[in-house]
């Protein structure tokens, strides 16, 4: 469905039943069906944060690796993620979308090249498959950013769902790999 619409359609659902409970107040509080109505509009923010927390990564510390610059680059990437995701929930528009996207690039970038820069300094042994898997993921969001150029709608929100999963399997299998390497050799 287009985003849009499904947003104006919501939009207007809320706008229904707040004038159904406005005029149903007005004509005697006694119809069962207002309250109902009532109760409705008071669960959407619990309903709407309920949704939210499926489609948001909320950080773990589970998901620590033990160094504290490399949580924070991921808590970081995390973040820009849930912003791409925020672009593409509240239809903020292509540019936005675009922005994000490009975010997420820079910044995976940036992450990369300061993880595998410490993996390297304190001699990592598996440091080759580690930049390898790196390098398959930038020419994912690559393809990605050139596939939303041809067609937004359908290419953005796979490229989100592969997104999470990617990052936090990724943290949590081959990040977490070098944890007790790079503790032992001081790394922090
Ligand atoms: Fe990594
Ligand atoms: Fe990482």
């Amino acid at each position: 469905m287009n985003k849009q619409f499904s947003m104006f359609g919501i939009a207007l659902l809320i706008l229904i039943v707040l004038t159904s409970v406005i005029l149903g107040l007005a004509a005697g509080p006694t119809n069962p069906l207002t309250w109902l109505l009532v109760a409705f509009l008071i669960s959407i923010p619990f309903i709407h944060k309920k949704m939210a927390k499926r489609t948001y990564i909320e950080w773990e510390d589970s998901y620590s690796v033990g160094l504290n610059s490399i949580d924070l680059q991921h808590k970081k990437l995390i973040n820009l993620i849930n912003q791409l995701q925020t672009a593409v929930d509240y239809s903020t528009g292509e540019e936005f979308e675009r922005e994000a996207l490009n975010d997420v690039l820079d910044y995976t970038k940036t992450h990369f090249t300061h993880e595998e820069g410490l993996l390297e300094q304190h001699g990592y042994p598996e440091l080759e498959p580690h930049k390898a898997e790196h390098l398959r993921m930038i020419k994912y969001i690559e393809v990605t950013i050139a596939k939303y150029e041809k067609d937004p709608d359908s290419s953005i929100n796979n490229a989100l769902d592969f997104l999470k999963q990617w990052l936090i399997n990724h943290i949590n299998g081959t990040d977490k790999q070098y944890s007790s390497f790079m503790l032992e050799k001081g790394a922090q």
